[in-house]
């Protein structure tokens, strides 16, 4: 590789969900920046060496492939990508506190001090610091302070930076999103930074996208974006319990809404709760930071997303058990999609975690079935007490089963041959469309009895 021929080093501090997507973006639409992706996890490095990347996302391969080698590299050398790099990307994990003071609320961040620590430790001369990683507000602070403590003479300029992709369309998402944010000191010297980060952003993306602000507003947009949008879910995922009593149907309530274009028609998805590695995550966050300034108003307000979240969830459940005649003890689900929505792989926090023990709880014997995610829901559901089988078909997963129960909306469960899988279920056979995306009708017909969120049940009385 001959060295000079970049204008810019680029490093990225974390090939997770994040990481790897960005920068691969970044490296594919500025081809005169080196761009290397560092990780202290080698079984993760080495996948994104491979043929098979360690995250599945639809159209990162072909990415990945155009640039890999060339001017994108992944490696475990994090002090040697530290020493050469001019702007460093710290995109490793901030996972709730699950121990001490602020546990299951305040932000983990011991992998950013331990990021910044080393930074500081293998630097020399100026280096841009951007945050990406979703933080706390203010979190800016505390980098810099770590980062200009003792006697290091290195000067830094710590940006914020939030990423906004969804996972499934982080593709699309990163190439043409709604807006790119850049928060900075607005000194000489922030000004200067950020005007660095802006121009790689320009490659690809209009400069009326690209909005800055200072670094306090840039860190709370993403977690007040994330609020809103799970804030959207649980409010039309509360009108589908009422839906449900009312016969009102959760659908055409969201419909008639949405097209009111002060509310929109985005986020109205009625479904079994909302999952994901951030939704929960950052509003726990928000809700610890208000705690902290003595907002207790509105930590509660935003405590009630959360809440919420977990009743969708109880009550999907709790259907379940209700319409299957209160016993599930020995009868075989089919769980059709693992996954915390799809087109990706992961389960983080994903319902169907909290929804398949439930159902262990009432000895139901789980059949589960995913396109993308099986190898994650095994080790979600390892040491759950109870019998669960995995299957790559779903047709394997429905067989002798007494219910379907649809808690990913996989486009390929749409299009089941669901009169074969009737023929091979237990009667009466029931479905459970966790996100309303089967034709309920088609299943009536076809001898189902049929439960959709926030819609009235289908019921056949002679089974
Ligand atoms: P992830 O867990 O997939 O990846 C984080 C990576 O950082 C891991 O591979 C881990 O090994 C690595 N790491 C941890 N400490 C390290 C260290 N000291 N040195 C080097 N590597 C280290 O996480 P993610 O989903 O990519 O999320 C990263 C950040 O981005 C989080 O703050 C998250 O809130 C935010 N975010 C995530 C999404 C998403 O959809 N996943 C979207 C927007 C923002
Ligand atoms: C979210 C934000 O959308 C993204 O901007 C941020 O950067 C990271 O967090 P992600 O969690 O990847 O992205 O997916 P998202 O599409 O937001 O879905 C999150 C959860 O909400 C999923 O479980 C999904 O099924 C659920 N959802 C979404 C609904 O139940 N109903 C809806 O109408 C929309």
């Amino acid at each position: 590789m001959n060295e000079k021929k970049f204008v810019r080093k680029i490093l990225c501090v974390g090939a997770g969900y994040v990481g790897g997507p960005t920068m691969t973006i970044i490296a594919n639409k500025c081809p005169e920046y080196q761009v290397t992706v560092v990780d202290i996890n080698q079984a993760r490095i080495d996948a994104w060496n491979s043929d098979q990347l360690p995250i599945y996302e639809p159209g990162l391969k072909e990415r990945v492939l155009q640039a890999r080698g060339k001017n994108l590299f992944f490696s475990t050398e994090i002090d040697k990508g530290i020493q050469e790099a001019d702007i460093i990307f710290v995109c490793v994990h901030t996972p709730t506190k699950d121990f001490g003071e602020g546990a299951g609320k305040a932000s983990d961040l011991q992998f950013i001090e331990a990021t910044a620590r080393r930074i500081k430790d293998q630097s020399s001369g100026k280096k841009i610091v951007v945050e990406k990683s979703t933080m706390p507000v203010r979190s800016a602070e505390a980098l810099e302070r770590i980062l200009h403590s003792g006697n290091n003479s290195s000067e830094f300029e710590v940006l914020s930076n939030p990423e906004f992709l969804a996972e499934g369309t982080a593709i699309r998402d990163m190439e043409n999103p709604d807006r790119v944010l850049v928060g900075s000191r607005e000194t000489p010297s922030g000004i200067k930074a950020r005007d660095e980060l802006v121009k790689i952003y320009e490659h690809w993306i209009p400069k009326e996208r690209v909005i800055t602000s200072n670094l306090w507003s840039s860190e709370l947009s993403k977690l007040t974006a994330n609020a809103f949008l799970a804030q959207r879910i649980s409010s039309i995922n509360s009108i589908s319990a009422i839906c449900e009593e009312t016969q009102a149907n959760v659908r055409e309530v969201g419909n008639a809404i949405g097209k009111d274009t002060r509310i929109g028609e985005k986020f109205l998805f009625a479904g079994p709760g909302f999952g994901g590695s951030c939704f929960r995550k950052d509003i726990a966050n928000l809700v610890y930071l208000c705690e902290t300034y003595g907002l207790k108003e509105v930590a509660e307000f935003w405590d009630q997303v959360i809440k919420m979240n977990d009743y969708q969830m109880d009550r999907f459940f709790k259907r379940i058990l209700r319409a299957m005649f209160n016993s599930l003890v020995g009868k075989k689900i089919a769980v059709l999609g693992f996954a915390f929505k799809p087109d990706t792989s992961d389960t983080r926090d994903a319902p169907a975690i909290t929804i398949c023990k439930k159902l262990l709880r009432e000895q139901a014997r789980l059949g589960v079935t995913d396109p993308k995610a099986l190898e994650n829901a095994k080790l979600d559901l390892q040491g759950v007490e109870g019998s669960v089988e995995f299957y790559a078909d779903p047709y394997e997963a429905a067989k002798n089963a007494h219910a379907l129960v649809l808690i990913t909306e996989w486009e390929e469960y749409k299009n089941l041959d669901y009169s074969r899988i009737f023929k091979s279920m237990e009667q009466p056979a029931f479905v459970f469309d966790g996100r309303g995306v089967l034709d309920h009708q088609k299943l009536f017909d076809i001898g189902f009895n049929v439960y959709s969120v926030g819609q009235p049940g289908m019921e056949h009385f002679s089974g």
